[in-house]
């Protein structure tokens, strides 16, 4: 008897958790924790805590495998998942379209030289022995050779190559594209946006962050399961190094063509260039 209602137990709970609605899909580096963070605090949201990778190195486990991974929803909630490779994993789009074709899909992105400098500052922080950041920008690690585009904090910077493979798959109606840059100086109005774009009531807004001046991010006064103030962990924000002026300049020339792509693509001009 107890076999039986256990395994009912099981199966309703399993009715209650549901596939995502929503995708954060990246970008690496982005500000992805920090948005994921933000929205989860909406009532109407609930969202897996760690990164499934489910489009990109699980999928062979089926969608009820993923699932499993999602928390339980009530009516009207959102579920919603992200882990930020996806965005630029190839077969990502067919996968994400063939579980629902409706998926909204979250992009934060972020002035593409920044973000390589973060990427390379978290690899850093793994590996210590890496050569400086101002030689793996180029082929033989000689400033003035060509920008080794093979090296992933640069390649995972040229937005627009990536986008174009999901837009074979989804209309831009079906993207937001968050400003990492904005979700540090003002989180309320991306969350704004984001809370437009998802369908939901505002009420994740400016009473919800206060700027920690010792971190130099905006921090929450309160979310699920912290009742007191708190900051993303010290894995975000990381102090960078100081990168060669020249070095910057060759970026940001080199990046200049694939952001206007991207901001032809996505109808916003990010102001990066
Ligand atoms: P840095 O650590 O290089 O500053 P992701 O979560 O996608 O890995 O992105 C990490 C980046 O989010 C951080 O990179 C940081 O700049 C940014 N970020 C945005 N809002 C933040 C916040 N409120 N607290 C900490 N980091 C934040």
């Amino acid at each position: 008897e107890t076999d039986i209602s256990s395994k009912y137990k099981y199966f309703q709970d399993q009715g209650l958790r549901q596939l995502p609605s929503a995708l954060i899909i990246g970008v690496k580096k982005g500000g992805t924790r920090a948005l994921l963070e933000f929205i989860r605090i909406h009532p109407d949201i609930r969202a897996a805590g760690n990164e499934v990778h489910f489009f990109d190195k699980n999928y062979v486990k089926g969608f009820q495998w993923y699932r499993s991974f999602m928390p339980p929803t009530l009516e009207g909630q959102q579920t919603i998942e992200k882990t930020p490779s996806y965005f630029v994993t190839k077969e990502a789009p067919k996968r994400v379209n063939h579980m629902n074709p409706s998926t909204k899909l979250l992009v934060v992105v972020r002035n593409p030289v920044t973000r390589a400098i973060s990427d390379y500052t978290q690899a850093i922080s793994k590996r210590p022995d890496m050569k400086k950041f101002e030689s793996l920008v180029f082929i033989n690690g000689t400033i003035g050779n060509l920008i080794d585009t093979s090296w992933g904090p640069i390649k995972l910077g040229m937005y627009a190559r990536y986008l174009s493979r999901w837009l074979k798959y989804f209309p831009l109606s079906q993207f937001l594209f968050v400003s990492g840059e904005r979700l540090i100086y003002d989180p309320a109005a991306e969350l704004h946006r984001v809370q437009n774009f998802l369908g939901l009531k505002q009420v994740v807004n400016e009473k919800h962050f206060y700027f920690n001046a010792t971190k130099g991010f905006p921090c929450l006064f309160k979310s699920e399961g912290h009742s007191a103030p708190h900051c993303l962990g010290k894995t975000k924000g990381r102090n960078h190094p100081k990168i060669d002026r020249v070095v910057l300049q060759r970026l940001k020339d080199f990046y200049r063509p694939f952001n206007n792509r991207f901001y032809q693509m996505t109808g916003i001009n990010f102001g990066w260039s």
